[in-house]
């Protein structure tokens, strides 16, 4: 049995640079499930593939795409996210991540929407990341300026509504939290805050 973390909820309420931290941290792989489906988005736009042929010839190469990280990657990535054949397609490859880590780590943190209702459900830990839709607007706004893209504060809030809309409102694998998943919320916490309550969750979570 290895040791899984779950991390999901909306875009850029922090599961990246958290799932990331936690990693390194506990010596666990980890594993940008939204950057998968990013790379299926983009593929199928830039070759004119039907997204599911897409998410079938997807290789390791796809992953590295420089644009996968724009706004235009996140939409591209929701758009094939609801389409449930582009969803089964990808299930195998991160449960087999999760269940078989790269050596020498002993277990992995995944980041998603639906890492701890679909795709790990048996994982030792959830926690679900969110934060206000103005707080995580803010954030993607700041990002994107700091890589030197052009950015709208505005566009970004109204881009992420409409994202976290189709992702929550889906009939496979919408974006909810488990039963079982302790909620972050991080709109006040910077991202040390964050780190710190969720290694408290993974104690409380672990111990007994
Ligand atoms: O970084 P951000 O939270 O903005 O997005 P992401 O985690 O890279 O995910 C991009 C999109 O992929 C999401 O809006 C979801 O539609 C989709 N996704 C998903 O459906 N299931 C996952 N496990 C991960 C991402």
């Amino acid at each position: 049995m290895t040791f899984i973390i779950a991390i999901d909820g909306p875009a850029a309420a922090g599961k990246g640079t958290l799932a990331r931290r936690l990693a390194t941290h506990l010596n666990l792989a980890y594993l940008d499930t939204g950057l998968i489906y990013r790379a299926v988005g983009m593929k199928a736009k830039r070759e004119g593939l039907d997204p599911v042929k897409a998410a079938q010839m997807l290789t390791p190469d796809d992953l590295k795409a420089p644009d996968l990280r724009t706004e235009e990657g996140g939409q591209a990535a929701s758009k094939v996210a609801s389409i449930p054949d582009v969803r089964a397609q990808l299930l195998e490859f991160q449960r087999k991540f999760a269940s078989h880590p790269p050596s020498p780590a002993k277990g992995a943190v995944l980041d998603g929407r639906d890492i701890g209702t679909v795709v790990c459900p048996e994982a030792n830990v959830k926690i679900f990341v969110t934060a206000s839709s103005e707080a995580r607007a803010e954030r993607r706004h700041k990002e994107l300026l700091e890589r030197g893209e052009s950015s709208i504060y505005a566009r970004v809030l109204e881009e992420m509504r409409e994202r976290d809309e189709r992702d929550s409102s889906r009939s496979v694998a919408p974006l909810v939290p488990a039963p079982d998943a302790v909620v972050l919320d991080t709109t006040k916490l910077d991202a040390d805050a964050a780190f710190r309550a969720a290694l408290d969750t993974i104690s409380e979570r672990t111990r007994g």
